[in-house]
């Protein structure tokens, strides 16, 4: 299978390039409002927001902040299908105005915009990302009562443009090749993340570039993606920094779109691009590898009656069946624009010659 991959080095408050109703699936995190570093590019847009602040009329700065964002939410409702879903990674911010210190919550603000919007508002997840720094505590340390607490997560905030999607056909076999293991839907539909670790170690932190961008993991546009979409849809970051989402969507099959104001960050995305097929096949492998791991341990205690069609391992719901990766062959590079070729991952499962009579006994092979 092919997909195509584009990225714009511009504003996404205006995305011409994308047709109306064409995305199934928007992954995202924005700059944070009242988070310092990014000041500076919401003033680019709007000056006052630079007086507000030195006037340490810190809420008033915020509302401007979001009302920029709103903007591209906006063209965000425009390009996205009926029933597509738009998954915001964003966090709360705190800071000290003047003499005071004090939460701006982001996560309420796009939250009530897009329930303000008419989008179905869905359950959203909680990600913790652990801050080492040994100042974290802030206030008065062990004496009450005016120590703050840490925030240590952010929010992956969930909205679904009006009803569930689309008419899939009954036996849609892309739909099938799409499903993930049982033992991921239970972690990944959780909505508490404990498990992402921050920085991905395959992605290179080009030149500082990819801090300066607050890139976030991989593994969490990755999860969305195989979440919320199927091989071949189209994907949509509008705030793309060094292009995590495209990669997610490059080493999961699907189409991608990114808009990026700064044009510097493309360094970044065509390095990491250098080890996309590595990349690939060690996310797929390490999918696999846990997923045997996982049976080892369940059919102990469980019989499982399904096995996967292409690999052959055993898997615990008829859902699974069809369950299918694809690596990646080849990048063709023009431009800004990437094509892909994709071909079906090959696995030997070589657990099941290992332990063959141990398999038959628990009734797994009949
Ligand atoms: C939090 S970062 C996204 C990081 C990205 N998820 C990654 O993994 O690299 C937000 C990005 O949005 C970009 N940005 C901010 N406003 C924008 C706008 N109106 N249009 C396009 N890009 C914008 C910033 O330059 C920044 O790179």
């Amino acid at each position: 299978m092919k997909t195509e991959h584009s990225v714009f080095f511009k504003n996404s408050a205006d995305m011409d390039e994308i047709s109306s109703e064409s995305i199934d699936l928007i992954v995202t995190s924005p700059p944070y409002p009242m988070i310092e570093m990014w000041d500076e590019i919401f003033i680019s847009e709007n000056t006052e927001i630079k007086k507000l602040i030195e006037e340490q009329n810190g809420f008033k700065a915020f509302k401007l902040m979001h009302q920029e964002l709103n903007k591209i939410w906006g063209e965000c409702s425009r390009v996205i299908k009926k029933g597509g879903i738009i998954c915001i990674n964003i966090g709360d911010a705190t800071r000290k105005i003047g003499n005071i210190f004090r939460l701006y919550p982001n996560h309420v603000e796009i939250a009530n915009y897009f329930h303000e919007n008419g989008y179905i508002v869905l359950p959203s997840i909680l990600w913790r990302k652990p801050t080492n720094s040994p100042t974290k505590f802030m206030g008065s340390g062990m004496i009450p009562s005016n120590a703050y607490i840490t925030l240590e997560h952010e929010y992956i905030l969930i909205f679904r443009k009006g009803k569930k999607k689309r008419k899939f056909q009954p036996k849609s076999q892309k739909r099938y090749n799409s499903a993930y293991f049982w033992e991921e839907r239970n972690r990944w539909f959780s909505d508490i993340w404990s498990d992402i670790k921050g920085e991905s170690q395959s992605l290179e932190n080009y030149n500082n570039l990819r801090e300066r961008s607050a890139a976030f993991p991989i593994e969490l546009p990755y999860r969305l993606i195989n979440m919320f979409s199927i091989y071949g849809d189209n994907i949509l970051d509008p705030f793309w920094g060094t292009g995590t989402t495209s990669i997610a969507a490059m080493i999961s099959a699907r189409n991608s779109y990114g808009y990026e104001k700064i044009s510097d960050f493309s360094e970044v995305f065509n390095n990491n691009i250098k080890n996309i097929k590595e990349i690939t096949r060690t996310i797929n492998l390490s999918r696999l590898t846990n997923h045997i791991s996982f049976v080892k341990k369940y059919i102990k205690e469980k019989e499982i009656k399904y096995s996967s069609i292409k690999y052959k391992f055993p898997v615990v719901t008829t859902q699974e069946k069809n369950f299918l990766l694809y690596s990646i062959d080849n990048v063709q590079k023009s431009g800004n624009s990437y094509k892909i070729n994709h071909r079906e991952y090959e696995y030997e499962y070589e657990y099941e010659v290992e332990n063959r009579k141990k398999l038959i006994q628990s009734r797994l092979i009949p």
